[in-house]
């Protein structure tokens, strides 16, 4: 059987708006060799200035849908880096994401530290016990003191951490990043007055006379002291740690000046999992088993609003694909000729001949497959592990013309089902609720109703901020349904939910009803 997969390395970066995600993936790609020149997945700050306009978010989905997943080769390494897209486009898309990923990278601005957007994500990674490299940012700009970074990582997050790259210097005293494995020191380049990363000097130590020569002997002087303290006082690095998602490698550097870059793509490449084992209900199927089997994790709707195309996202998780193979697809039982596969190479698409556990594979379909569908030559693998999160924005759903509700509740759950949105009916009353996790959404909702189904609705706000899934046994879920009417809705699996006014009441009802649990996420089978 093949052991192509354990040259696959599969990952997300995850961080906050304007952390530096859409720098760094530019400068690994660059850094990889797959694009010669600096700048070409930029394009995006139009983006976000016309965000919210309908025309704006096709041609951003036609952007997206490149960068939604981007495979290139590296030192025989394949990477295969996801897009978990961050701005108001963030949605469930983002989080499902992170199901199909072997490791993630978490950039961190130096001067912000964690911020709100980081922490979900990290989350959701927690929940799969990814492992997670962090990058902390823009070492070229003022930023906070490295232990304190360190520190709120490591107390924040409750990871162990373990330095790679320091900054000697910060902001406008940055004078280089040193390399703690390899004793390498990252300076600029000589006649670059911008100050971009350019020449390496290969030191024996942080004792090396050297390193006072080049950075001068004050800075050598500090920086000696702070590594030496960053030595002692944190972990030191257990690749088993790292894997298993306890332990953080940091690399302080600088997305726009590409320094620590190289250094993280080789360390990817080196410590990032290959393709391990996926839960599938009671079974876990390993890379090499011999059927063919993969996941979808996101469906990319209509990239050409004249024809109702999809492209549906797998994940492969065993097994050779060949081009033109015959999967089922387990939630129908139905049989589909995968003729078309493709890969989504940094700069173009190319037919996938072949593809190994950790590969990803956009399936152009007519809907045939849905976000969580499992597709594989073995019959009745159903692979687990794609939760629905609880929702942050909950609207009402008004319809301007009643006679539509049908057509409208259809399109509803279309829409849920490529994954970006949730649908939820109350017990009591005749309205339904959309929730999202992200505005972006609501805006795309609106806009692919009328485009699409010929049905125009308002998303109202109803008072409700969040759901809250009902767990526990059956006589008590159903005494709290009976006695909660009101606030109770059924999700489009018709399990349960609470319906909450705000975080606070959500865990008030958890409070009063010892029983039960109210669950955030919760796991489809
Ligand atoms: P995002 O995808 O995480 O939202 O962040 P993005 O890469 O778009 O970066 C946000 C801003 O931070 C950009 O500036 C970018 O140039 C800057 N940036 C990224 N990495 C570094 C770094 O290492 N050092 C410094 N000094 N800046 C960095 P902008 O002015 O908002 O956008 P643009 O007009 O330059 O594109």
């Amino acid at each position: 059987m093949t052991d192509e997969y354990k040259n696959r390395r599969t990952f997300a970066i995850i961080s906050h708006p304007d952390a530096g995600k859409t720098t760094l993936t530019e400068k690994l790609l660059f850094a990889s060799g797959a694009i010669r020149l600096a700048g070409e997945v930029k394009a995006k700050g139009e983006r976000r200035r016309a965000r919210s306009d309908w025309l704006a978010i096709e041609q951003k989905r036609g952007i997206s849908v490149t960068t939604s997943a981007m495979t290139f080769e590296h030192d025989g390494i394949v990477f295969n880096l996801l897009d978990t897209p961050g701005h108001e486009d963030f949605s469930e898309d983002t989080y499902r994401t992170l199901t199909a990923v072997d490791s993630a990278i978490m950039v961190i601005d130096a001067a912000k530290g964690i911020e709100p957007q980081t922490r979900k994500l990290f989350e959701v990674c927690r929940l799969r016990d990814i492992p997670i490299i962090t990058f902390v940012n823009k070492v070229d700009r003022e930023g906070r003191d490295p232990f304190e970074v360190i520190d709120e990582v490591a107390s924040e997050l409750a990871l162990d951490v373990c330095p790679k790259v320091w900054p000697v210097g910060l902001g406008g005293q940055f004078k280089a990043c040193y390399d703690m494995d390899e004793n390498r020191l990252l300076m600029p380049g000589e006649d670059d007055e911008s100050g971009h990363f350019g020449r390496v000097e290969q030191l024996d130590g942080v004792d090396h006379a050297k390193l006072d020569a080049l950075v001068g002997e004050k800075m050598a002087a500090e920086a000696r002291e702070q590594m030496e303290l960053a030595r002692e006082g944190y972990s030191p690095f257990d690749v088993e740690a790292f894997r298993d998602g306890s332990l953080t490698p940091v690399y302080f550097g600088s997305a726009l000046k590409e320094f620590s870059v190289a250094e993280l793509l080789r360390d990817i490449g080196k410590y990032s999992p290959p393709p391990g084992k996926q839960k599938a209900g009671d079974d876990m199927i390993a890379p090499d088993d011999k059927a063919v089997s993969g996941f979808i994790f996101k469906v990319q709707a209509n990239m050409d609003p004249n024809h109702r195309d999809r492209i549906a996202f797998m994940r492969m998780c065993s097994g050779k694909f060949k081009r033109g193979m015959k999967l089922k697809v387990s939630r129908t039982g139905k049989a589909l000729a995968v003729n078309a596969p493709i890969f989504f190479m940094a700069q173009d698409r190319q037919l996938a001949e072949e593809a190994v556990a950790g590969d990803i594979v956009g399936i152009p379909n007519h809907g045939a497959l849905g976000v969580g569908d499992t597709l594989s030559t073995k019959d009745g693998l159903q692979y687990s592990g794609l939760p629905d999160f609880a929702p942050e924005i909950i609207r009402r759903v008004r319809l301007d013309d009643p006679m539509k509700s049908k057509q409208m509740k259809r399109a509803m759950i279309a829409l849920a089902e490529e994954g970006a949105s949730q649908v939820f009916t109350p017990r009591l009353g005749a309205d339904f609720y959309v929730g999202v996790v992200g505005t972006l959404q609501l805006d795309v909702i609106e806009a692919r109703l009328i485009a699409e189904y010929g049905v125009k609705a308002t998303l109202e706000r109803c008072g409700y901020e969040t759901v809250r899934w009902i767990a526990g046994v059956d006589d008590d879920v159903n005494d709290f349904v009976s006695k909660n009417q009101g606030a109770v809705a059924d999700d489009r699996y018709g399990s349960p939910v609470l319906l909450a006014r705000s975080q606070w009441e959500a865990g008030y009802a958890e409070e009063k009803n010892p029983k039960l649990k109210f669950l955030k996420t919760r796991e489809r089978v």
